[in-house]
């Protein structure tokens, strides 16, 4: 069984293909051509980390069965210098049960989440969108505004500090690698306030900004919380919001974004639009009007590692 490393993914996938890939795996799960338990989550105990297993079968073209299997350990990179995420992607036959190739985890990760993010910036925000703001400097911020930046005509991006050290490489690295200009700044409300797409990308367990400071036509992305208890985004962006997510079911499960405000009793389930794979099959709308304020909450599916897992597979295999 072949196995591909981070360097080798880097080199076999862009931003554009994956988001490419993200589309079709979202509209073949609304489409039901994918079998996707609720993943398990098991918080070690005595440990701050948790390891995620997320299987799921995918009818397409051929059959595929594939898992994902990651550890989250939310201050790795603030104690060890570790990524918060590791792991691996495994690809099976499902015809015979043959495994096909194993691939690093986190990259894979980085960029299906980022091209979930680019998916639903297509669709939710303003096509005019200039300005982006962004909350949290790792690995899933830089992929977000990748992705954001590869769908919508983004000249400017204010990268809300929290002390990160990694926030002076990530202006640089990022502002020449998208031809933006990227600029650190401390002040959330002036970030919220200036931002045509917002994204929150940080392991934060309270709400990053303040909903009231929202201007009409904003789009949100909030893919960092995935626990019921923990929430980047507060009650009134909820309520202010359309809101769209991966899939209802799992956002019910674990997305503190939304579960925090119905337990409030702020707004209730129905507020949820829908998915982002029927918008994509057209049988819900996106953006209506240029003064919505839309929601994009993501908690991350096994179906989008798993096509770009398969999409990685197919490249290896026809040699390109
Ligand atoms: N939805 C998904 O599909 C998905 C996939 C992968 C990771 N995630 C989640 O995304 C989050 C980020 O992952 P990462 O690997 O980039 O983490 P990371 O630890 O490398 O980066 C987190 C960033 O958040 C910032 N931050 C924390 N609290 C903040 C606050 N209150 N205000 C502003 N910034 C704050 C930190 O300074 C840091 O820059 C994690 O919570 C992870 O679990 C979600």
């Amino acid at each position: 069984m072949r196995i591909v490393d981070r360097d080798e993914l880097s080199r076999l996938l862009t931003m554009a293909e994956v988001i490419e890939l993200v589309e079709r795996g979202f509209l073949l799960l609304h489409q039901k051509k994918v079998l996707m338990p609720p993943r398990s989550v098991f918080n070690a105990p005595y440990h701050e980390g948790s390891l995620l297993y997320m299987p799921v079968l995918i009818e397409d073209d051929r059959p595929y069965l594939v898992t994902k299997i990651i550890t989250v350990y939310p201050e790795n990179s603030r104690l060890f210098g570790l990524p918060v995420l590791q792991g691996l992607v495994l690809v099976f036959n499902a015809m015979n049960g043959t495994p096909l190739v194993a691939l690093e985890a986190s990259f894979i990760t980085a960029m299906r989440t980022g091209a979930a993010g680019g998916v639903a910036a297509k669709y939710l925000a303003r096509k005019d969108s200039k300005v982006a703001s962004l909350f949290g400097a790792g690995p899933q911020a830089r992929t977000q505004l990748e992705a954001v930046c590869s769908v919508l005509p983004v000249e400017k991006c204010y990268l809300v500090s929290y002390q990160d050290p990694r926030e002076e490489s990530f202006a640089g690295e990022m502002g020449e690698k998208l031809g933006i200009k990227v600029v650190i700044t401390a002040d959330r409300k002036s970030a919220v306030e200036q931002a045509d797409v917002i994204i929150c990308a940080t392991t934060s367990r309270t709400p990053v900004f303040d909903g009231s400071w929202l201007r009409p036509g904003t789009h949100i992305t909030a893919i960092g919380s995935f626990k019921p208890e923990v929430r980047e985004l507060d009650s009134e962006t909820i309520r202010r919001a359309k809101i769209y997510v991966d899939s209802r079911e799992a956002a019910r499960e674990e997305a503190g974004d939304l579960i925090i405000p119905v337990r409030e009793g702020v707004v209730d389930w129905s507020k949820i639009e829908a998915e982002l794979g029927e918008v994509i099959a057209g049988e819900k709308n996106g953006r209506e009007n240029p003064d919505e304020i839309t929601v994009f909450k993501s908690v991350g599916l096994a179906v989008q590692d798993a096509v770009v897992a398969i999409g990685v597979l197919k490249k290896l295999d026809s040699g390109r």
